[in-house]
């Protein structure tokens, strides 16, 4: 059976879930690269320009790695400054999941060097769902938490996006940047944390945002000679622009449902940072003014796994998150994937 890739999600992962134990957010960290990347910098290397860039995806800069800086670099920092943030020992982590598409090897795992770094007495795993890795994430390390095995969790989102650019392709090398944010994960009183969620996945739309991976495919055999070079992001972005504007609106309206909630009573929406029109239109879905939608892609571009966390850490920090505020996040990407969740916001320093 086939499914549109932009039409109504084939598959979703949204139960209620059961509200026994739940997961709150209990410290943030962001980590942006010092290095700033503005619109008309990007005149040196491509054939573009300030006006396309800002009116068709809202982007003015974004941050880029220092040569030596790799994702596990970058993850590190965001991920101590969630740990101070939450007034956690790093002994005390249990679980941590990196979400990330440019991990430093194939193997081992980015959360694994991070375990380590950070001392984390921890199960270490990354999970790759592209852009909606963060959410993923955050659902998979809720799901430990509600279980009962653990009782904190680290998860983190971290990009160095400018590593898989090619930096001639004015289509892709506009829209991303590097940067990590994260999250600590703990357990939450009644009736706070999070409370809905919807997951999906459409592999029909899986050739229209990628990198070719060097294990092979079938347009890259790897032979004695060994694999091909660095292989870099190809994207029919008006494909994915179609998909992204249906699925942002109906996922999040999904997890918010699931929650218990009516779209009226959302306080906030932190979106997956790709494009403001596509932020526009998921918060026209649930008929949100934008003064209760979070964005900062004029600042970081599409930070791909990073986005979400790096907004939720900054929104908290502009005071527009409170104790006891419904949250929502959503994201969608490379899979295609999207994924949501709603919050119930609880703020240890506020009870
Ligand atoms: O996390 C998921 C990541 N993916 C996304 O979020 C991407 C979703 N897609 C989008 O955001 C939009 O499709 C883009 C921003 C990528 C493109 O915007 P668009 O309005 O769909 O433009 P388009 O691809 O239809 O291109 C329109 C024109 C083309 O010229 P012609 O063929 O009409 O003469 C492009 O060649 O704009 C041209 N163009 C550019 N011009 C100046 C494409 N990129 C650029 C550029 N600067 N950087």
């Amino acid at each position: 059976m086939t499914h549109e890739v932009s039409a109504a999600p084939p598959v979703a992962l949204h139960r209620p879930l059961p509200s026994a134990r739940t997961a709150a957010i209990t410290g943030l960290g962001l980590y942006a690269p010092e290095r700033v990347l503005t619109n008309a910098d990007l005149l040196q290397f491509v054939d573009t320009n300030d006006e396309w860039i800002r009116s068709r995806t809202g982007i003015a800069e974004r941050r880029v790695a220092a040569e030596h800086e790799t994702t596990a670099d970058l993850a590190e920092k965001a991920a101590r400054q969630a740990l101070e943030d939450a007034n956690v020992d790093p002994a005390a982590v249990q679980l941590v999941i990196c979400a990330t598409s440019t991990p430093d090897y194939q193997f081992p795992a980015t959360a694994a060097l991070l375990q380590h770094r950070l001392g984390c007495h921890a199960a270490a795993f990354d999970l790759e769902a592209a852009c909606s890795g963060f959410v993923y994430a955050l659902v998979v390390a809720q799901q430990f938490i509600a279980s009962g095995a653990i009782d904190t969790a680290l998860v983190i989102g971290a990009e160095v996006m400018s590593r898989v650019m090619d930096w001639s392709d004015r289509n892709t090398c506009v829209l991303f940047g590097d940067g990590a944010g994260a999250a600590v994960l703990q357990a939450a009183p009644q009736g706070f944390g999070v409370l809905g969620i919807d997951l999906g996945a459409n592999g029909l739309g899986g050739e229209l945002l990628k990198v070719e991976n060097v294990s092979g495919s079938e347009n890259l055999p790897v032979t004695l000679e060994g694999a091909p070079g660095q292989k870099r992001v190809y994207q029919n972005g008006r494909e994915v622009y179609r998909f992204a504007v249906n699925v942002m609106g109906e996922s999040a309206l999904r997890a918010v449902e699931n929650a218990g909630l009516e779209p009226s009573q959302v306080d906030l929406l932190v979106p997956h940072q790709a494009n403001i029109r596509i932020i526009e239109s998921a918060a026209k879905r649930l008929n949100l003014p934008m003064d209760k939608v979070f964005v900062n892609v004029h600042k970081y571009g599409n930070t791909s796994a990073a986005s979400i966390p790096m907004a939720l850490r900054e929104a908290r920090d502009e005071g527009r998150i409170k104790h006891g505020d419904n949250v929502v996040l959503v994201g969608f990407g490379a899979g295609l994937t999207w994924a949501a969740a709603a919050i119930k916001w609880h703020d240890q320093r506020a009870v």
